[in-house]
């Protein structure tokens, strides 16, 4: 029989894009399973979201480094996101980059959501970049990870007017509505073409 396809949710923030997931999944619109939620962030609210979901979510240890998870415990999510039989990994506002253990055990198999035009501003809070930087219109990506930082294969972007008297807050949220649409979209088309392919 066809399965949904198995996701595997990574994020350190609130959750928001994994609950458009999931409420897009609850209406029928995306065929797909959340399997597991990780997070690096111990309270953060995306674990407390996975609760409320009834999904499993797990905490991860951030070690030692900032920017990345340590190799063991990138292990610890390979073999997490293994054991619950996840097929494409989702980064939704997790803020490590994503390093070899993920990247050899998911090749092509792992999707980024980027708040800004990609190739534009790349990297931490996009959205200050784009509004620092004098833009009129900015937005957000989802694009495959590959081993750079926001670098990978883009398969949509969705653009996001910038105005006048817009403040860091109030730009990020219209960029994150844009987001709740943009990526349950690309999922679907994504679930769409993997059950073709089974
Ligand atoms: C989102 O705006 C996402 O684009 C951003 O973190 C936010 C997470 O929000 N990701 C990055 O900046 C990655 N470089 P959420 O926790 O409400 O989904």
């Amino acid at each position: 029989m066809k399965h949904p396809l198995r996701l595997g949710v990574l994020g350190s923030g609130k959750g928001s894009n994994f609950r458009a997931i999931m409420e897009q999944i609850n209406d029928g619109r995306l065929d797909a399973e959340v399997r597991i939620v990780i997070s690096d962030v111990e309270n953060a609210g995306i674990l407390s979201l996975a609760r409320d979901f009834q999904i499993p979510g797990l905490y991860v240890r951030p070690g030692r480094f900032r920017a990345k998870l340590e190799p063991e415990i990138e292990e610890d999510v390979v073999r997490l996101l293994r054991e619950a039989s996840v097929e494409l990994v989702i980064l939704a506002g997790f803020m490590r980059i994503v390093k070899e253990p993920v990247l050899r055990a998911f090749p092509g198999g792992i999707i980024n959501i980027h708040p800004s035009l990609l190739p534009k501003f790349p990297g931490l809070e996009a959205w200050k970049q784009a509004l620092a930087a004098g833009e009129t219109v900015t937005g957000c990506t989802v694009h495959y990870v590959d081993a750079g930082v926001d670098t990978g294969k883009i398969l949509a972007r969705k653009t996001v007017p910038i105005l006048r008297d817009d403040t860091p807050e109030r730009l990020h949220a219209r960029i994150q509505k844009a987001e709740h649409e943009l990526l349950p979209a690309v999922l679907a088309e994504i679930a769409a073409r993997f059950r073709g392919l089974r």
